[in-house]
C-alpha cells in the first residue's frame, strides 16, 4: 500500500510500504476512506516530538471501513464505518477505567503516528479496536465525523469543560487556529455572553466570527488586555483559554481573567513560560492542562447527528490520499493558503455545499 512516512526532521515521503496486518486478538485493519493532518504533524516534522521513530507512519485522525478483524474483537463487522480517533483505549487499565484514555497505560493513549503506524495511509492496524472505534451512522458522512478524532474532542475537552465554561460566561480564545476555532464553536453549547476570539492572523478572526465569536481582537500590537478589560468593565474575562502555545500568549492568559477566573491550556508548549505567582497568588486563579481523553466523543457525535453542531466549515481543503505530499505542503503554509483542516480521501468526492447552516456552527 502507500502511506505518507516521516524520514527524521525536515523529511516525509509518500511511499511503497507493507500492508498492515492483525498482530493481536484485538486488532482490526481499516480501509481509510478519509483522513487528516494535524499541526502536530508539523511539529513532529520540525524534529519536535522525538518519539517518534524514522519510518513511521503519520497521522492520527480518520474514518475508516473494517476490512480485516482479530479473533478477539466482538463489536465489530467487516463492513463497519469507524471513527478512529487520536486517542486509544485500552479499556483495562486504571486510566481508562475513569475515562481518562489519554493517559492510558495499557498500551494505548496517543499511539497512532507516534508510537506506532498512523492512519494518512491506504491502510491502518488498529489497535484496541473495541474500546477505541466509534461506529458511525449511516446517515452521516465521513467529512461530517472526520473533525470528531482530534480537534472537536480536544478543543470541548481541554478549553470548554477544563475552563468551566458556564451560561453568562466572557470566554476570551487566544489563538484562532483549528482548536481555537474549535473552542469558538463548542463554547456555544454552554451560551456564554461573550466569545472573545484573540489573533494575529485577520483571516482566522474572520472565521472566528463566522463560527459564534461574538467579539474578535487582532493582538498585533499586543492590545488584548486592554481590550477585554474595557469589554469586561475592568475586571477581566472569566476563562480564557490558551490555544497557541508560547510562553507570551499563556502569560496573557493569565492576565485576562478576572479573579477567580479560570486559565484552561491547550497549546503544546516547547518552552518554558513564566508563572508570576508574585501577582497571581493573591487571585483565586484556576489553571488547567491536558492532553484530549476523547471521553466526549460520543456525546459530540450524538450533536452531530442531531444537527446541532457542524463541524464541516472546518474543511477548507480536499485531496485524494494520492495527493498527501501536496496536501502537507498547502497546510504547511495557512498563513497564504488560508488552510484550517485539508480533508483526504480514498477517491476523488463530489464535496456537497456546506448547508447553510453550517457556518453558524451550533444549529
Ligand atoms: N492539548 C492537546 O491535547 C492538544 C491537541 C492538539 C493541538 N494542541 C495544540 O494547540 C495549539 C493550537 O493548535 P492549532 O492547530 O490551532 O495551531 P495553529 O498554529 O494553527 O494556531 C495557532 C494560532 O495562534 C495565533 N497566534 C500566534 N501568535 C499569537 C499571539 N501572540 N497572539 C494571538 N494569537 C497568536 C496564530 O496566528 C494561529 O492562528 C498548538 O500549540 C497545538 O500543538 C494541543
Ligand atoms: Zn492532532
Ligand atoms: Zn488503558
Amino acid at each position: 500500500m502507500k502511506a505518507l512516512v516521516y524520514h527524521g526532521p525536515g523529511q516525509r515521503s509518500w511511499d511503497d510500504v507493507p500492508d498492515p496486518t492483525i498482530e493481536a486478538p484485538t486488532d482490526i485493519v481499516v480501509r481509510i476512506d478519509a483522513s487528516t493532518i494535524c499541526g502536530t504533524d508539523l511539529h513532529i516534522l520540525k524534529g519536535d516530538v522525538p518519539a517518534v521513530q524514522p519510518g513511521t507512519i503519520l497521522g492520527h485522525e480518520a474514518v475508516g471501513t473494517v476490512v480485516e478483524k482479530g479473533a478477539g474483537v466482538t463489536t465489530l463487522e467487516l463492513g463497519d464505518r469507524v471513527l478512529v480517533s487520536c486517542i486509544t483505549s485500552c479499556g483495562r487499565c486504571r486510566f481508562c477505567k475513569e475515562r481518562r484514555y489519554g493517559l492510558c497505560t495499557g498500551g494505548g493513549g496517543w499511539i497512532f503516528g507516534h508510537l506506532i503506524d498512523g492512519l494518512q495511509a491506504e491502510y491502518a492496524r488498529v489497535p484496541f479496536a473495541d474500546t477505541s472505534v466509534y461506529k458511525i451512522p449511516d446517515k452521516l458522512s465521513d467529512e461530517e465525523v472526520l473533525f470528531l478524532a482530534d480537534i472537536l474532542p480536544t478543543a470541548f475537552e481541554v478549553g470548554v469543560l477544563n475552563g468551566r465554561v458556564e451560561p453568562g460566561d466572557t470566554v476570551a480564545i487566544v489563538g484562532a487556529g483549528p482548536i481555537g476555532l474549535a473552542v469558538v464553536l463548542t463554547s456555544r453549547l454552554f451560551t456564554p455572553a461573550h466569545i472573545v476570539a484573540i489573533d494575529v492572523d485577520e483571516g482566522r478572526l474572520e472565521r472566528a466570527r463566522e463560527l459564534g465569536a461574538d467579539v474578535t481582537i487582532d493582538n498585533s500590537a499586543n492590545t488584548a488586555l486592554a481590550e477585554v478589560m474595557e469589554l469586561t468593565g475592568g475586571l477581566g474575562a472569566d476563562v480564557a483559554v490558551e490555544a497557541v502555545g508560547l510562553p507570551e500568549t499563556f502569560e496573557l492568559c493569565t492576565e485576562l481573567v478576572r479573579p477567580g477566573g479560570r486559565v484552561a491550556n491547550v497549546g503544546v508548549h516547547g518552552h518554558s513560560a513564566t508563572l508570576h505567582l508574585e501577582t497571581l497568588w493573591i487571585r483565586d486563579l484556576t489553571i488547567t492542562t491536558g492532553l484530549v481523553d476523547t471521553f466526549t466523543t460520543p456525546r459530540l457525535l450524538s450533536l452531530i447527528a442531531e444537527g446541532r453542531l457542524d463541524a464541516r466549515p472546518f474543511a477548507t481543503h480536499h485531496f485524494t490520499l494520492g495527493e498527501t505530499m501536496a496536501a502537507y505542503d498547502t497546510f504547511a503554509d495557512a498563513a497564504h493558503s488560508h488552510a484550517l483542516k485539508v480533508v483526504l480521501t480514498a477517491e476523488p468526492v463530489q464535496v456537497a455545499p456546506v448547508r447553510e447552516e453550517a457556518v453558524a456552527g451550533v444549529v
